[in-house]
């Protein structure tokens, strides 16, 4: 059969959306920090390494959660770690509104973390799960859309609340408790709506709960695709070895390589260390206040637009091409801006620096965001899909901080110029990881690749029948 996507039921998108609001406040957690700062500095009268830490305490959390999340996910299940990380979404945002010093803020900001950590690992996990074979990347790719979506929420919301401050509405102190509070509402959104979604019939078939797993596919599948979906998941449900056993299995060893390295490219592209200093790195170029905040919304908004493609092109022309196309980006972005920061940003340097930035954000949006968090959650097999997207999420968590920590001092020791050329060869090395090991997964089931993976068949080609 055709699999085209009115033969989907539109339950799937529904479900997708919802699990996608995880995304979301991914996005906002990330995103709203910048605004705050200021305010914070001022109010709590902190230390630039305070703010640092203020920053990164979050990235902290999230790594701690990401190493929680398989277990919760293989014990009470994909729903309810998306409950969990809800319910800590809304305690840690209300706690840092509320916290009273610096120490608290940076506590609550780790708990907060764990919410991120959570999240990141369940959403992505329940997406695919719950996704037909032909239009998984998409469906997981909506969850890369809310991040991208939320970034801009928040600088929105920021943007907002420095306006009422602006007019003394607010005062300082009271501006940065609002913003970072405010994501209390779409954390109870979330948590709410959660509520109302089905269990991942994958995880039930893993607890032997077999009614419910075909309960739950006849309502998100149509009634010929129920029986083959429902013998496959069984199938590789049922193949139980210890996870002791498992990690000698030298093809799992494999698919876990492949899954921590591409969240280590996706964290080392720096796309993040431009979202969290694009302003910083632009002001000390010469650049003032109000430029800083207009590319800082352009990047937002590129970000969100480049990713709505994605969702598009990641079906049509499939996930390695993406990331070609996406490491090409990198590659022509990042040493042209080290060439321009190396003989200074007057005149049209200066444009061409920030459309330099632009095609960074588009070359990442298109591939290693989407791409990558897809390609992470089709390649596990079901026994340990728990385990082997802890490794990876848990990369994505590590690079993500090792990032945020380091990489102002790279561009103070090394000058931006050499931090951008840094990323010009990581994005070479990067091309060459995927020509030599980057599999294409799309429209193949995800019983389809756990064959190949116990079939020891070589990474590039676990996608093929
Ligand atoms: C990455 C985040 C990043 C975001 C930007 C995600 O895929 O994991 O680290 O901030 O994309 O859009």
């Amino acid at each position: 059969m055709n699999p085209r996507i009115h033969t989907h039921k539109p339950i799937v998108y529904i479900i997708s959306l919802i699990a996608a609001l995880a995304g979301l406040l991914f996005g906002i957690d990330i995103g709203v920090i910048s605004g705050a700062l200021n305010y914070l500095q001022v109010d709590l009268n902190l230390s630039t390494s305070q703010l640092e830490t203020v920053t990164s305490s979050i990235l902290v959390g999230a790594v701690i959660g990401a190493m929680g999340s398989g277990w919760i996910n293989r014990h009470y299940g994909r729903r309810f770690a998306i409950l969990v990380s809800a319910v800590i979404f809304v305690i840690g945002s209300i706690g840092s509104a509320m916290a009273a010093s610096y120490n608290t803020l940076v506590i609550v900001r780790i708990i907060l973390g764990l919410a991120l950590g959570v999240a990141s690992f369940s959403a992505p996990l329940y997406l695919s799960e719950m996704a037909p074979a032909a239009i998984r990347g998409r469906l997981i790719s909506c969850y890369q859309l809310m991040i991208t979506v939320g970034i801009v929420l928040a600088y929105l919301s920021d943007t907002g609340f420095t306006h009422l401050q602006s007019i003394g509405i607010l005062s300082a102190a009271q501006a940065w408790r609002w913003m970072l509070g405010a994501v209390a509402f779409p954390a109870a959104l979330m948590f709410i709506v959660v509520l109302f979604l089905p269990s991942s019939p994958r995880w039930t078939a893993l607890k032997g709960r077999d009614e419910e797993t075909l309960h739950i596919l006849k309502r998100i599948r149509h009634a010929h695709q129920v029986e083959q979906e429902f013998t496959e998941i069984k199938e590789s449900a049922t193949l139980a070895m210890p996870l002791r056993d498992l990690l000698r299995n030298q093809s799992l060893l494999k698919v876990i390589f492949l899954g921590v390295m591409l969240q280590l490219i996706q964290q080392f592209s720096g796309m993040n260390a431009i979202l969290y200093y694009a302003p910083i790195i632009f002001g000390q170029a010469g650049f003032n206040q109000t430029d800083g905040m207009w590319v800082t919304v352009s990047i937002g908004a590129i970000n969100v637009i480049t990713t709505i493609f994605s969702l598009y092109l990641i079906e049509y022309l499939g996930r390695r091409a993406l990331m070609y196309l996406g490491a090409i980006l990198l590659f022509i972005s990042t040493s042209t801006l080290a060439i321009l920061f190396n003989s200074g940003l007057t005149g049209t340097n200066a444009m061409l620096a920030i459309t330099s930035v632009f095609v960074f954000i588009i070359g990442f949006a298109i591939s290693y965001g989407p791409v990558v968090w897809t390609l992470c959650s089709e390649v596990y097999p079901l026994r340990v899909r728990e385990f082997g997207i802890t490794c990876s999420t848990v990369a994505n968590w590590v690079g993500n901080s090792l990032i945020a920590a380091f990489s102002l001092s790279i561009m103070k020791n090394f000058s931006v110029s050499g931090f951008f050329v840094m990323l010009a060869i990581i994005a070479i090395l990067s091309f060459v990881f995927f020509r030599f090991f980057m599999p294409e997964t799309k429209g193949v089931s995800l019983e389809r690749i756990e064959k190949n993976v116990w079939a020891n068949t070589p990474l590039l080609k676990l996608g093929e029948a």
